[in-house]
C-alpha cells in the first residue's frame, strides 16, 4: 500500500476512467486493489459497493476483471458511475461527435456576437436557467457568460443525436464546477475566484480527447459485468439479488455535516438531473442522514439503535454539550438527532445487507472519526463495529487508512477500514426474498421498484 501523501492521491497510472469524474475525497483505486487481493477474490466473485458515489470500487473491479454492483442514491453520482462503466464507445466515434458538437457550439456563440475566448465580446442575449433551477445553485457558483457557454454546449450535445450522449454529458459535468464555474473543493465545496469568462467549449473538447484516449487504451481489458442502481442502500436487499455478493468494499457517508447534494449541485442542475426544490427534497430523503440540513419530520432510522447504549450515550453527550455551550440554532439542536439517525440508518443498511451476502462474505467499510458536532469525538468505525456485531457480523479488525487534521479541534482524526465477515448465523432472517425488478428512467439509469419497509 502506498504511504504518506500518496494514500490520498490518484496515482497517474490510475487516472484512466477514474479521473473522468470523481469526488475530491473519494478513496483511491489502490485501496480497492489492496482489499481485492487480501480477500483473495477470484474471477467468479461479485463485489458490492452500496454507497458507490462516482464508482471508484466498480471501475477498479472492472479493471481487475471482477464483477461488481453499485448502489448510489444521488442521481448525478449514479449517472457518473454508470457512464464510467460503459466502455463501449470507440474513441474515434467520440472524437468525431466532439468535433461536430464543438463546431456547432462555436457557430451558435458567433451567431450571437460572441467567441469562446476570454476577453472577446459577449454574445447577446445570454441563455439562462429557469428560475426554479437557478434558485438551486449556490450563489455565484457560475458567472453569466460561462453559464451561457455551458448551456450552448449542453444544447448542442442534446441535439447532436450522438450514440454516446452520456460520455459527452459527463465530460461537461467534469468541467463545470471548477473550470467553467467558480467552485473549489477544500474538501468542502466553496466559492473560488469568480471567472467572468472562460473558454468552456475548448475545455470540454480537451476533456473529450482524454475520454476517447482512455477508451482506446481500455480495449484490451476484459468486460467483467458491472452495474449501478440508483437506490437507497439502507434498503439494499430491494436492489440486489439474495446471496449474490462475495465482498463489499465501500465508503458510506460519515456523520460530518457534509451535504453531498451541494457538492454536485451545479452539474446536476445544468445536466437536468435536478429540476426544482421538490426533487432536491426527494433526493435528500433517500440519503443516509449525515447532516442537520437533511433531517425530516417522520425520520425514524434512530429506532434501529434505540437499544444501543454506545450510540445513545453519544447522542446524549452531544446534546449535553450543546446545552452547556448555550448553542440554540435550529441546526445545533438537531446534532444529537443526526448522530442517532446516522447510526440507525447504518444499522438498517447492515440488517438489509445480510440477505444479499453469501456465507463467508468479506466486507471493508472505509469510515472516518468525526468531531463536527460541537467537538464531541465520534469514533465511527468502533460504533459501526458494535452495531454490525449485534446484527450477526463477525468483526475481523480495523486498518488505519489515513489521518486527517480536524478543522474544529486541530487534532488528528483517523480514517479507518472496518473489516467484517458475514457468518450467516442469523436464524431470524425473513424469507423468501424475491429478486428485485428494475425500470430505467429517462437518463437510462436503473431504478429498483421495490422498497423494504421492515421495522427494526
Ligand atoms: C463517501 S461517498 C462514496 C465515494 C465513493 N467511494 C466514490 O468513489 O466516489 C458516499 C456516497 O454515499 C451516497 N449515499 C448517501 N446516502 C445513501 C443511501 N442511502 N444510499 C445510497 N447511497 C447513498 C452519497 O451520495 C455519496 O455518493
Amino acid at each position: 500500500m502506498p504511504s504518506g501523501r500518496e494514500r490520498n492521491q490518484l496515482l497517474a497510472s490510475d487516472r484512466p476512467v477514474h479521473d473522468w469524474y470523481r469526488f475530491v475525497l473519494s478513496f483511491p483505486p489502490h485501496l480497492v486493489r489492496d482489499y481485492v487481493e487480501r480477500f483473495g477474490l477470484d474471477a467468479g466473485a461479485t463485489i458490492l459497493d452500496p454507497f458507490c458515489g462516482t464508482g471508484t470500487t466498480l471501475v477498479e473491479a472492472r479493471k481487475l476483471g471482477v464483477a461488481s454492483v453499485g448502489i448510489e442514491a444521488l442521481p448525478m453520482s449514479a449517472f457518473a458511475a454508470a457512464t464510467k462503466l460503459d466502455w463501449s464507445p470507440q474513441g474515434d466515434a467520440l472524437r468525431r461527435d466532439a468535433d461536430t458538437i464543438a463546431e456547432r457550439a462555436h457557430a451558435r456563440l458567433e451567431r450571437d456576437g460572441g467567441r469562446d475566448e476570454p476577453g472577446a465580446a459577449a454574445p447577446s442575449p445570454l441563455l439562462t436557467l429557469p428560475p426554479e433551477q437557478q434558485r438551486l445553485l449556490l450563489h455565484n457558483s457560475i458567472s453569466p457568460l460561462p453559464l451561457h457557454k455551458a448551456l450552448v454546449l449542453r444544447n448542442a450535445i442534446e441535439q447532436s443525436g450522438s450514440a454516446h450522449p452520456a460520455h459527452l454529458r459527463l465530460a461537461l459535468a467534469r468541467e463545470l464546477p471548477t473550470t467553467i464555474g467558480n467552485l473549489r473543493f477544500g474538501p468542502e465545496v466553496g466559492l473560488g475566484a469568480k471567472k467572468e469568462d472562460i473558454a468552456a467549449i475548448f475545455a470540454w473538447h480537451n476533456r473529450m480527447q482524454v475520454f476517447a484516449r482512455d477508451l482506446d487504451d481500455l480495449r484490451e481489458i476484459g468486460d467483467a459485468p458491472a452495474s449501478v442502481v440508483q437506490a437507497d442502500a439502507r434498503d439494499v436487499a430491494a436492489s440486489v439479488p439474495e446471496r449474490s455478493i462475495d465482498c463489499v468494499i465501500t465508503s458510506p457517508p460519515y456523520p460530518n455535516e457534509k451535504d453531498y447534494t451541494r457538492a454536485v449541485r451545479l452539474e446536476s442542475v445544468i445536466l437536468g438531473l435536478l429540476a426544482d426544490n421538490n426533487e432536491l427534497r426527494a433526493i435528500k430523503r433517500g440519503l443516509l442522514r449525515s447532516n442537520s440540513r437533511g433531517v425530516y419530520k417522520g425520520d425514524d432510522d434512530d429506532a434501529w439503535v434505540a437499544a444501543h447504549p454506545e450510540v445513545q450515550a453519544l447522542a446524549a453527550q452531544i446534546e449535553q454539550t450543546r446545552l452547556e455551550l448555550g448553542k440554540t440554532s435550529g441546526f445545533e439542536r438537531m446534532y444529537h438527532r443526526v448522530a442517532a439517525l446516522y447510526f440507525g440508518g447504518m444499522a438498517r443498511h447492515f440488517a438489509s445487507l445480510r440477505r444479499v451476502l453469501k456465507p463467508g462474505a468479506q466486507l471493508a467499510y472505509v469510515v472516518g472519526d468525526q468531531a463536527s458536532y460541537l467537538r464531541v469525538m465520534i469514533r465511527t468505525a468502533d460504533l459501526l463495529a458494535g452495531i454490525a456485531e449485534r446484527l450477526g457480523y463477525e468483526v475481523v479488525g480495523k486498518d488505519l487508512f489515513r489521518t486527517r487534521a480536524a478543522t474544529a479541534t486541530r487534532s488528528e482524526l483517523n480514517e479507518e477500514v472496518l473489516l467484517l465477515r458475514w457468518r450467516d448465523c442469523e436464524p431470524s432472517l425473513p424469507t423468501p426474498h424475491r429478486c428485485p425488478s428494475y425500470t430505467r428512467d429517462q437518463h437510462g439509469m436503473q431504478r429498483s421498484q421495490r422498497r423494504e419497509a421492515a421495522p427494526p
